[in-house]
């Protein structure tokens, strides 16, 4: 049985001004089969170099996409990146399998706290809403969408309730699922 090798993608637009995206990224990046990838740090003028981003994704079981969420989406840098890197042939159409049968796990941080995802809450969406056309993004590229890590509130957590949120984000990516080990 091969290693499950794990690529986190993190799409912060500046990790540096990061307090919850940072801290988790920082919980991970020693984990023997885990490779830590700063999107705005490789791309600071996100011109990104496709071919590399796919050949890393060809080399790793999980993906994990890192982000803050933003404007009820991925922020910029992460959009950038599924139009370069997720294309016909690749990621879906005819012979795009490269990422079939591999999970995508997020993990997101909002500012809004967890009530205020609801139908009579400010946001009045519920995540899950909010969440589908990334749900049909990981469909339509035969990724396996792992149950999301959401980290609501994210302003008001204290520095004890962010460890245990890293501490549950390494456990995720600990734990090997059963389908892998192909
Ligand atoms: C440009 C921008 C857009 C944001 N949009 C939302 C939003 O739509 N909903 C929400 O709950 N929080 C929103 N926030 C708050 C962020 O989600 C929050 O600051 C972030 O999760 C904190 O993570 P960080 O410390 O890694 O930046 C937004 C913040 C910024 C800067």
């Amino acid at each position: 049985m091969t290693l499950h090798r794990t690529l986190v993608l993190v799409a912060h637009p500046d990790l540096g001004s990061s307090r919850i995206t940072a801290h988790l990224t920082a919980a991970v990046k020693d984990m023997e089969h885990v490779t830590v990838h700063d999107l705005s740090a490789a791309y600071p003028d996100r011109r990104i170099d496709a071919a590399r981003e796919q050949e890393l994704l060809r080399g790793h079981d999980t993906i994990v996409w890192a982000f803050p969420w933003h404007w009820y989406s991925v922020p910029g840098v992460l959009k950038e990146w599924m139009d370069q890197v997720l294309t016909y042939g690749f990621a879906y159409g005819t012979g795009g399998d490269a990422l079939h049968g591999k999970r995508l796990q997020l993990a997101l941080s909002t500012g809004g706290p967890e009530s205020s995802y609801a139908p009579s809450g400010h946001n009045r969406f519920t995540m899950d809403e909010l969440l589908r056309p990334l749900h049909a993004t990981a469909h339509l590229c035969g990724l396996d969408m792992a149950e999301p890590l959401i980290l609501h509130s994210a302003h008001g957590a204290d520095a004890d309730e962010l460890d245990r949120h890293a501490a549950r984000y390494r456990e995720l990516l600990s734990a090997v699922p059963a389908a892998a080990g192909r």
